[in-house]
């Protein structure tokens, strides 16, 4: 661990039990100095408070290896348009950090951890303004729902099409969206489960989660017809054109959506790589796009889905977590992977091609929550 990282961490144990307060603070410094900012941020922040700050400490801590980050923190910057949020903001929300973090570590805040709090959140402001400077495109676009369909008791899949401008980005991207009929200034973020196409239609496969706000709208009120508001595309989870090995593609739930748009990208140029779809579910009704899958099996012979359930014994076909279920297969020395679900399902998957000895370096995984 380098010096700043200690530094990063040792210092945020002096405050870290005391989170709720320290995000109170936070907010509080950022609204009553500029108070015209508290329209950045959604209407009810009960829901998820520490966000914004949850979210810098998190960037702020992973800083070992800037560069490595150097690509997320200008998409992050890039999206950060859809907040409306201006260079000088920055400042504002550092200056807030460093008096919130000084507030609640009392004594033990020392020159040294100011120091290290101060530059590690400028090396990130800093890929944030230049990736927002750079981009051509809109904040946002206006996007119309074309069509809705629930798909199980809790998922829905929508396709949508941009209104102005064409929107682009890479199979396996991820863009956040805001329904403002009906969620206005809460956004999250949603795979594309289809590659480009001519006619420019996006579809989402969204599930709504127990109290989620935005995805319970999507799934239950959304209407054909609804302008849904798309940010700019992010992530890296995206085919090498150029790499020969057979691919591995594990998905989880609504998961699915990054990995049935590689598939669909590699419907179009791909004769040579073998494709592995391991697809789960916690029971069938869950695994709401087999029958597409399935299809496009039958049609590409490289093509090949196992469907496994986690928490269904009537369903006839592989029982289990779908990390353990790729174990059974295989061997997996030489492929590439692509993994995408919920923090637990990729971090069992991942701990799974950690035992099978599979290099980190051949793994791209989203996960649809923290890791
Ligand atoms: C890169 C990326 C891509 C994503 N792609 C998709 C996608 O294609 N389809 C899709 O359906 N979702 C996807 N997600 C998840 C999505 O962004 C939201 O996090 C999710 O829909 C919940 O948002 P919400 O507003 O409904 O819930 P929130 O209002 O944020 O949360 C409300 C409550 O639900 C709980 N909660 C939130 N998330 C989860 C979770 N994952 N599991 C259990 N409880 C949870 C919270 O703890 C909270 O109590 C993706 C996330 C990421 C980071
Ligand atoms: C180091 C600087 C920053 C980092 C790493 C950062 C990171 C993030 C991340 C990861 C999220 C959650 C993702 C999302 O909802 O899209 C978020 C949300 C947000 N950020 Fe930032 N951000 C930074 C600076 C700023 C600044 C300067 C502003 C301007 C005031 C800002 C405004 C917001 C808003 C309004 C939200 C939504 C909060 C919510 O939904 O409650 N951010 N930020």
């Amino acid at each position: 661990m380098g010096n700043l990282s200690r530094l990063l961490k040792e210092s945020w144990t002096l405050v870290e039990e005391q989170q709720d307060k320290v995000a109170g603070y936070f907010y509080a410094r950022i609204f009553l100095s500029n108070p015209h900012l508290r329209n950045l941020f959604p209407v009810t922040m009960d829901v998820q408070r520490a966000r914004l700050l949850g979210a810098i400490v998190t960037a702020v801590q992973s800083l070992d290896d800037p560069d490595r980050f150097e690509e997320y923190l200008r998409q992050l910057g890039r999206d950060h348009r859809k907040f409306h949020v201006e260079p000088d903001h920055y400042d504002v929300v550092g200056g807030a950090l460093l008096e919130a973090l000084r507030t609640f570590a009392g004594e033990s805040w020392s020159i040294e951890y100011d120091q290290a709090w101060g530059d590690a959140y400028n090396v990130i402001a800093k890929k944030m303004i230049a990736g927002a400077e750079a981009d051509t495109n809109p904040a946002y676009w206006h996007a119309e729902v074309l069509t809705h369909e629930r798909r199980s008791r809790d998922i829905a899949v929508i396709t949508c099409r941009p209104l102005q401008y064409p929107l682009e980005y890479r199979a396996g991207q991820y863009v956040s969206v805001e329904a403002p009929r009906y969620q206005p200034r809460l956004w999250r973020t949603y795979s594309m489960a289809n590659a480009p196409n001519k006619e420019g239609t996006i579809e989402f496969h969204v599930r709504a989660l127990g109290a989620g706000w935005v995805s319970s709208a999507l799934v239950r009120r959304v209407q054909v017809g609804d302008l849904l508001r798309i940010a700019a595309p992010m992530g890296t989870m995206t085919l090498d054109r150029k790499s020969t090995r057979d691919v591995v593609c594990v998905a989880g739930g609504t998961g699915l959506a990054p990995i049935k748009a590689l598939i669909e990208e590699l419907t179009r140029y791909n004769r040579t790589r073998w494709v592995h779809v391991f697809f789960g579910a916690k029971d069938r009704d869950d695994l709401y796009d087999l029958p597409e899958l399935n299809k496009l099996a039958a049609r590409y012979p490289w093509l090949s889905v196992v469907p496994a359930c986690s928490d269904d014994r009537n369903f006839v076909g592989e029982q289990g977590n779908i990390g353990e279920v790729l174990a059974r297969y295989g061997p997996w020395g030489d492929h590439d992977f692509f993994v995408s679900g919920s923090s637990a399902m990729v971090k069992n998957t991942l701990r799974t091609l950690a035992e099978l000895k599979v290099p980190a370096v051949r793994i791209k995984y989203d996960t649809f929550g923290d890791i």
